[in-house]
């Protein structure tokens, strides 16, 4: 079996039909299958993936590396500029035709917007963007749906709260992008300084999406779920600013517990004061869950940029 999809990178969440995410969450199921009938290990054996992160990272890199070595295929790495030959000078364009000529795809997180485009530019190998300084982290938003519609059954009909740093989450640009293809409410809950910026508004207009924003924190309390975020300290240039807003919000156990419907907690983490820990331990806090579908997410994104076939199941 071999899903149909028509992209090589994944480099913005503005690339995907309905179609591609439909296959992308169905692809995720498929391989989440194939893996409890212990098929997964060949799928990528002779497959290379380069694991190129200037930028920090837990989760991404090493759900990427795991999903890759599932796959059976192998990862070479780099991990922060002083490794890579780009502290001596070589740009990002002569790194990446390196790059093309010992691995079959590359994931690269960066600390400057639109890097993985000049990436994807250099090369004929796939290459997927694992977030690119405050813009777009469109693997993370991929995760994030497929948790929505496998912790809710839907992702039609539903009211989502976001909240915290709409301003600089690159994860929250992704997802709500994402989700402008379904019918659901949105409720942006942030200090005015970090709204989210215009023009996610005006796409949310152009595209008839109901959305509200507020200040209230209580407003998640008729959603069904609420996307906490970090402020995203290195991100400001102003340092006191960020002090000032760095305690907009702290979700705790009893904030949680108060909400009409069982409202699902999802973070994209890491996390830092924002979501008390007091939550971990309620069934709707499904964060963790969240990170370890990141797995699944990006084996099935791997195997579908490099197109290969799957084995039946
Ligand atoms: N969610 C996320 O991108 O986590 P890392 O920064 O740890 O990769």
């Amino acid at each position: 079996m071999k899903p149909e999809f028509p992209h090589k990178d994944i480099i913005d969440p503005d690339q995907f039909s309905k179609k591609d995410l439909e296959t992308i969450l169905s692809t995720t199921e498929y391989l989440i299958t194939l893996q409890k009938q212990n098929k997964t290990q060949n799928i990528l054996k002779n497959y290379l993936m380069a694991s190129l992160f200037f930028e920090s990272s837990t989760r991404t890199r090493l759900s990427f590396e795991t999903a890759m070595l599932r796959l059976g295929g192998q990862v070479i790495s780099t991990v922060g500029f002083q490794f890579s030959s780009i502290s001596k000078g070589e740009t990002l364009y002569d790194t990446m035709k390196m790059i093309e000529a010992y691995a079959d795809i590359a994931v690269i997180r960066h600390p400057v917007e639109g890097s993985s485009r000049i990436a994807a530019s250099a090369v004929s190998i796939p290459i997927i963007n694992a977030g690119d300084g405050a813009g777009h982290h469109p693997t993370q938003a991929l995760l994030d749906l497929y948790t929505i519609y496998k912790e809710k059954g839907t992702i039609d009909g539903l009211k989502i709260a976001f909240i915290g740093d709409l301003k600089f989450g690159r994860t929250i640009h992704s997802l709500v992008k994402l989700l402008t293809h379904y019918d659901v409410e949105m409720v942006f809950i942030s200090p005015i300084d970090l709204a989210i910026p215009e023009a996610y508004r005006k796409e949310l207009k152009k595209k008839n999406i109901e959305f509200e924003e507020t200040e209230d924190i209580k407003a998640f309390w008729d959603c069904d779920v609420a996307y906490v975020t970090r402020i995203q300290e290195e991100r400001f240039v102003d340092k006191d600013e960020y002090e000032r807003l760095k305690n907009s919000y702290v979700i705790n156990k009893s904030l949680v517990l108060a909400s009409k419907k069982n409202t699902l907690i999802m973070h994209p983490l890491p996390r830092v004061n924002e979501l008390s820990t007091d939550v971990d331990d309620l069934p709707n806090a499904a964060y963790f869950r969240q990170a370890r579908y990141g797995v699944d997410v990006r084996m099935a994104l791997l195997c579908l940029c490099l197109k290969v076939e799957l084995p039946d199941i």
